[in-house]
């Protein structure tokens, strides 16, 4: 089992999802596994207006912990990353991390 913490910037209550990444994909948006496919499983809104194809960058999230438990950054992603609003250096595209244990992120206003 993982356990997904999700922190809002815009106060909204923290949610933590607990998951069997084996089981995934868990919905149609995004890669298997992804952030985005276990967020929006779980009830919990992300914007991905390209539909999780790494095309736009609205589903851009910030790691908080457990960044080695999430899929290596691929060249797609860090390209696509470059041009997002906000970017940090724990920035990720919520549609294209995968996540494998336990994770913090925050999601940005
Ligand atoms: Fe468009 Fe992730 S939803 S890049």
């Amino acid at each position: 089992m993982a356990k997904l913490r999700v922190l809002f910037e815009n106060g909204d209550p923290e949610r933590t999802i607990e998951f069997d990444p084996s089981k995934a994909p868990f919905q149609h948006d995004g890669r298997p596994g992804s952030i985005l496919d276990v967020l929006l499983a779980h009830g919990i809104h992300l914007e991905h207006a390209c539909g999780g194809s790494c095309a736009c960058t609205t589903c851009h999230v910030i790691v908080r912990e457990g960044e080695q438990n999430l899929s290596p950054m691929e060249q797609d992603e860090e390209d696509r990353l470059d041009t997002a609003e906000g970017l940090t250096l724990h920035s990720r595209l919520g549609c294209q991390a995968i996540v494998r244990g336990d994770v913090v992120v925050e999601i940005p206003k």
